[in-house]
């Protein structure tokens, strides 16, 4: 998803704002730009469609110099991502706006702006907030007035940072409904839509809130809110090393994360954990009142983290007599909803800006549900700030667009729910929370050993190389991991990947099955094993190609076409967090053989902060 970084310095600030895009390139973009304004008052600008890296090296070739700019990575929304179409963009050679998000009243707009005479260069919606503030320049004569007024005409959402050739020692920046964050040097300022962007200029940071419209010089910050009241925002700072965001001895950042595993998960357990209990305050002080009078739960989340949910409606009724639902937060948004008595709304969400998710939150609020919880990633996020309660998980930056420690971070987040839930409402089967919290501490260990398992699965992808489809099977609450292993493998090898649960196999999916189409099963050891058996006969039958993972208890063995995979031995119940980890290795490793960009996939975003 788009990125934004800008800057006010007394050096050149090129360079800043390209290694800030670096930064940002995580997030998924097509195309990328800066603008500059020189000592000797020009507005300059490049564009380019494609990397980063060759943006940056276009101005290792012919350098940009100037202390005031603005730079951004875009994903298109608005017309296809030519150099035309990337921003920043202009409005008469003296205006330059970067933005993300989408602004929903841009074709009205556009239609009133050209009968003021502007003429459009792009098919973008962000070029009517140039020329509408280039507008409200003649009638306010100064940059931040000119800001206000133009917010006032946007509907829609947006980040965006601007600067003006008129008053070359400021830029300005707004917010509504798209994060920004102001960074704070010594006799410099910053603007990016991440801090990752900023980290290595400044740890000191202001979060802009919703609506809040900033004047940036070299010296000053001054923010405005929503009613343009003069606030002052809170100083962060941030304390975890830049390092987190380097891929270190590790090929992608992919393989990087899926081996944090353990560490993670071990963080997020910390402090979170009695002797047989989970503690209850983790979730805020409100959490044992709130939880004694839960009676359902819903859950709202988006890609890998609605995966997540779905495994924690099996944990929540199967271990906690909780009734629970769960949906994706772009079906559950617009539609109407019959909301149960007592029910928490719980949102997952490893950015905690996704735009889906963070709307299906603001409409509950006025549904009627008890209270909110988020599980997020990123504790200064949106999501965070307009939940009633937060649990953390402490996966810290994940780059790789696609999931793999935040998704691990999140059931087990959603596992100590579970337990607290049914320990305040009393409805957990005698024993259980002290054997579960037995087994979540010895969970990085079980981690550990699966991930050594990392060779065998890098020989098993090379069965998938040459493969166009893949059906991934599990039964109970492994069916969600299934869907898990599916997307990532459909996300960054590009080979189609259903998911299906195994019972269904002859509802359909039997039909497609042949030596060409592999099947992939996780098989733990447990009351259901008998009967996905009978489903991997099935598939034998038919000529398919079987790769089961198996608990090693499983009395499964290698034979013609069939490849098993023995996993170490784990509860039942955290069975599904052990499982996913030789899934995100085989769609790494398949990914590798194909040549695929694995830490950027095509088409892809990590940060899905538009509709
Ligand atoms: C994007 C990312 C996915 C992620 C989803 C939800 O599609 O590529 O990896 O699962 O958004 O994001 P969230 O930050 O809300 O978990």
């Amino acid at each position: 998803m788009c990125g934004i970084v800008g800057g006010v310095a007394e050096r050149n600030v090129a360079a800043v704002l390209v290694e800030g895009l670096k930064r940002l390139e995580y997030r998924g973009y097509d195309s990328a730009g800066v603008a500059l304004i020189s000592r000797d008052g020009q507005l300059l600008r490049r564009r380019s469609t494609g990397k980063v890296s060759e943006l940056a090296e276009s101005l290792i070739q012919q350098p940009l110099i100037g202390q005031l700019g603005i730079a951004h990575t875009r994903w298109a929304t608005h017309g296809a991502p030519t150099e035309a179409n990337a921003h920043p963009h202009f409005s008469r050679g003296e205006v330059a706006v970067v933005h993300n998000g989408i602004i929903e009243n841009h074709e009205a707009l556009r239609k009133e702006l050209q009968g003021l005479g502007y003429a459009f260069a792009s098919q973008t919606d962000t070029e009517v907030i140039a020329h509408l503030l280039h507008y409200k320049l003649q009638e306010q004569g100064e940059l931040t007035a000119a800001l206000k007024a133009t917010v006032r005409q946007l509907q829609g959402a947006y980040g965006l940072a601007a600067i003006y050739l008129g008053q070359p020692d400021r830029l300005v920046a707004a917010r509504s409904g798209s994060p920004l964050v102001v960074g704070l040097g010594l006799g410099e300022n910053f603007v990016a839509s991440d801090q990752l962007a900023l980290r290595q200029v400044t740890d000191r940071f202001m979060y802009l809130e919703e609506g809040d419209i900033a004047e940036i010089t070299r010296d000053t910050v001054q923010l405005w809110n929503h009613e343009g009241q003069p606030v002052q925002r809170e100083v962060v700072r941030y304390h975890e090393g830049a390092e987190a965001a380097d891929k270190g001895e590790y090929r992608h950042f992919m393989l990087k994360e899926i081996h944090e595993q353990p560490a993670v998960v071990q963080r997020t357990l910390e402090g979170r954990l009695g002797q047989q209990q989970v503690l209850v305050p983790s979730f805020g002080p409100q959490a044992a009142q709130l939880f004694g009078r839960v009676r359902n739960v819903q859950i709202v989340a988006c890609g890998t983290s609605y995966h997540a949910g779905m495994v924690a409606r099996y944990w929540l009724e199967g271990l906690a007599g909780i009734p629970c639902q769960v949906e994706v937060a772009s079906e559950f948004r617009y539609r109407k909803v019959v909301v149960q008595p007592d029910t928490l709304f719980v949102t997952i969400s490893q950015s905690g800006e996704t735009a889906d998710t963070l709307a299906a939150l603001r409409n509950a609020k006025a549904l009627g549900y008890l209270g909110s919880l988020a599980i997020c990633n990123v504790g200064i996020s949106s999501l965070v700030r307009e939940s009633d309660l937060t649990l953390l998980t402490l996966a810290g930056p994940e780059i790789g667009v696609a999931s793999t420690k935040a998704f691990t971070t999140q059931l087990v987040a959603l596992m100590l729910l579970t337990l607290a839930i049914g320990q305040v409402r009393g409805t957990l089967q005698a024993g259980l929370e002290a054997e579960l919290v037995a087994e979540l501490r010895r969970l990085p260990v079980r981690l550990g050993e699966a991930l050594a398992m990392d060779t065998t699965v890098e020989q098993v992808a090379q069965l998938f190389a040459e493969k166009h489809h893949t059906l991934f099977l599990g039964r109970g609450a492994q069916f969600p991991v299934a869907m898990e292993g599916a997307l990532k493998l459909k996300e960054i090898s590009y080979i189609h990947a259903e998911a299906y649960p195994a019972g269904e196999l002859k509802h359909g999916p039997l039909a497609l099955v042949d030596a060409d189409m592999p099947v992939v099963t996780v098989a733990p050891n447990n009351a259901l094993l008998e009967k996905l058996k009978s489903n991997l006969q099935e598939v034998r039958a038919r000529g398919g190609e079987l790769v089961v993972f198996a608990d090693a208890q499983a009395q499964l063995s290698n034979g013609e076409g069939t490849t098993v995979v023995s996993m170490p031995h784990i509860h039942d119940a955290l069975a599904p967090i052990l499982y996913t980890v030789p899934l995100q290795l085989l769609s790494y490793y398949v990914a590798v053989l194909k040549g695929t960009d694995v830490d950027q996939p095509r088409n892809l975003a990590k940060s899905v902060t538009v509709e």
